[in-house]
């Protein structure tokens, strides 16, 4: 059946999540792991929304991969006023990723491989404002919040401090405040002042690029940096693939996210991942300067996912097996806005 939903997925991804207007010059950035039938559906959406729509395809490119753009592909992506990317390159760490964000280029990004189900129930079968809300409010909550703590049942035993850094919201929708959003939406990240990082993560959920974890990754920082990473393939698999990149700051951490969105679920896949209803992940290497962070650039990024720890704000109960503490008020979400769909409670489990 989901074939038969990649129309209605790309009128509201262009419309809805990518803002695209009558007379924008919008590129649909695919490449050749992307499934044509959705880059078309979303290039015909952007043709029927009135835009100046364009198809461009590129080659596969793996997360880490650092090389550049070529001069065709920076040139598309400096010509346009919105993009919609669907592939899985992280663009954004390029020179042309930069150069557009400096010029103000709206860009809204998924990546359908691998989700495809996800990407479709993520901002279609959703209570979208509900879970905005709930961002919200756990904005407001965060940047409040001064001390974070992070333990889990598998060793999880982590502490930093939040200090007046920003707290982001995903709403996967972008917007004047939001230029760059990834789509669906549900988390709320910052990046932790990084000298007050310190402890011990066990991983269990993902690491991506990588994959779904099989043998739980243990890794140590210390004052924001990774210090060891140990036992097993998957956490051989991942120093391996940080120490290739030649580049210390691959180790730093870059961002600390609670996911929010009752329709993600745990597949290796990042985007899908770090938005699993209470789970948590902490972001290596490359950090987005909205963070207002020190670990700056690097020449890559990964993401490491932990299932449903418990996540303690200035010593109060935020969420823990993945349900939030329903003394903080953060509302509800339906998973659909028909009545009968299942409501997400935020009792938490004793
Ligand atoms: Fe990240």
């Amino acid at each position: 059946m989901t074939e038969l939903r990649w129309g209605e997925f790309a009128d509201v991804a262009v419309r809805k999540m990518a803002g695209v207007k009558p007379g924008d010059t919008f590129l649909v950035l695919a490449d050749t792991w992307t499934s044509m039938e959705i880059a078309q559906a979303c290039l015909i959406a952007g043709l029927n929304a009135g835009a100046n729509a364009q198809l461009l395809v590129i080659p596969k490119m793996t997360r880490t991969d650092t090389r550049e753009f070529n001069p065709s592909t920076t040139g598309a992506i400096l010509g346009a006023d919105v993009i919609l990317s669907l592939c899985e390159v992280s663009y954004l760490y390029k020179e042309a990723g930069r150069r557009a964000r400096d010029k103000g280029i709206r860009i809204s990004a998924t990546v359908p491989r691998g989700m495809e189900d996800y990407v479709i129930e993520g901002i279609l079968d959703i209570d979208t404002p509900a879970m905005i809300e709930m961002m919200e409010k756990m904005k407001v909550l965060w940047e409040k919040t001064d001390a974070c703590k992070v333990t889990s049942p598998l060793g999880t035993d982590i502490s930093f401090r939040l200090g007046d850094r920003p707290a982001f919201p995903e709403p996967g929708i972008v917007s004047d405040e939001y230029p760059l959003a990834y789509f669906p939406g549900g988390l709320v990240a910052s990046g932790p002042i990084e000298e007050t990082v310190n402890g011990t993560i066990i991983i269990d959920g993902s690491i991506s690029p990588g994959g779904l974890i099989t043998t739980p990754v243990t890794c140590h920082l210390e004052k924001g940096v990774i210090t060891e990473i140990e036992s097993g393939p998957d956490a051989n698999a991942w120093r391996s693939r940080l120490e290739a990149t030649g580049d210390p700051n691959a180790f730093n951490l870059a961002h600390f996210t609670v996911g929010v969105n009752p329709r993600a679920k745990m597949s290796g896949v990042h985007i899908q991942d770090e938005r699993v209803y209470g789970s948590v992940t902490f972001g290596f290497g490359h950090q987005d300067r909205d963070f207002q962070g020190t670990a700056g650039v690097a020449k890559t990024h990964c993401d490491a996912v932990l299932n449903s720890p418990s996540v303690y704000f200035d010593d109060v109960l935020l969420c823990e097996k993945n349900k939030f503490n329903p003394d903080l008020d953060l509302g509800v979400v339906r998973v659909g806005m028909n009545p009968d769909d299942v409501t997400f409670n935020f009792t938490v489990s004793k």
